[in-house]
């Protein structure tokens, strides 16, 4: 894994954009992997103005709460649509994304995994991280090898996310999620994450044992995982400072 910490928000921001945009400009047709939450909303507002063309990037996302279609406001797929692949003038042809509403999720689950493949797997999946370590709606426990799949969220996971719903009801108990393994065939993983409210996790999922109670952990295994922290996520880091020289020197590599 390579760790680079940013002093603020924006740096992190500034610095997750560089690396879309690199991948990008490699791959036009990129196939993207796209997170929800707090964390990837500066990445995305640099992303619109960027005026990159997203228009033959093939698009996917980590997760939905079951029960919630696309145009419902607290819907994943809303969030993404709104602010992100709206603006960028995604071609709807190429927007593949979990589906909250429909009958059966295991058939939905299924169906995706082989929207992915279709696509020749994901190119770069961005990643947030949860307070309790869950990547997608991957909660402490899950299967590292698991697939795209049903899931039972945590109240807390849910107040995180959808205000004014009852959280013991059977329409946001739920989700569908991409798996761990679905995740780590992605083959370059972005994984952000900013505030002091992170310190902790990060701490444990960078340095820490790799283990099912901190599904993150399983990024130790990727061969080409970056996270790009602000300061305050990385505070509890033991080895900071030499993640900072790693990347502030790394360029020295190959020259005389
Ligand atoms: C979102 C997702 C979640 C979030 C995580 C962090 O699609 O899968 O794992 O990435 O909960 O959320 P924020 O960024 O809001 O702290």
């Amino acid at each position: 894994m390579e760790i680079v910490i940013r002093p603020d928000y924006d740096g992190l921001s500034d610095t997750a954009c560089s690396i879309v945009r690199a991948e990008l400009a490699r791959k036009p047709d990129l196939v993207l992997g796209l997170a929800t939450g707090r964390t990837p909303l500066g990445l995305y507002e640099r992303l619109r103005k960027s005026g990159d063309s997203f228009a033959k990037v093939r698009f996917f996302d980590l997760d939905e709460f079951y029960g919630l279609g696309p145009s419902h406001p607290d819907s994943f797929q809303h969030f993404l649509r709104t602010r992100f692949l709206d603006p960028v003038g995604a071609a709807p042809g190429n927007v593949r994304l979990l589906r909250g509403d429909v009958a059966d999720l295991e058939a939905e689950a299924r169906d995706y995994e082989e929207a992915i493949r279709g696509a020749g797997g994901i190119d770069l999946q961005i990643l947030g991280i949860g307070r309790n370590g869950h990547i997608g709606f991957n909660e402490p426990g899950s299967s590292l090898g698991s697939r795209t799949r049903p899931k039972t969220l945590t109240p807390e996971v849910l107040a995180h996310y959808v205000r004014d719903i009852d959280p013991l009801s059977r329409m946001t108990s739920f989700a569908l999620t991409m798996g761990v393994g679905t995740i780590m065939e992605a083959r370059k993983l972005l994984m952000l994450a900013c505030g002091p409210e992170k310190a902790d996790i990060v701490r444990q999922f960078v340095e820490g044992p790799i283990t099912a109670e901190v599904p993150a952990s399983m990024l130790q295994l990727h061969r080409s995982a970056v996270v790009v922290l602000d300061e305050a996520a990385a505070a509890g880091l033991k080895r900071r400072d030499y993640y900072k020289w790693v990347f502030e020197n790394k360029w020295r590599v190959g020259q005389k």
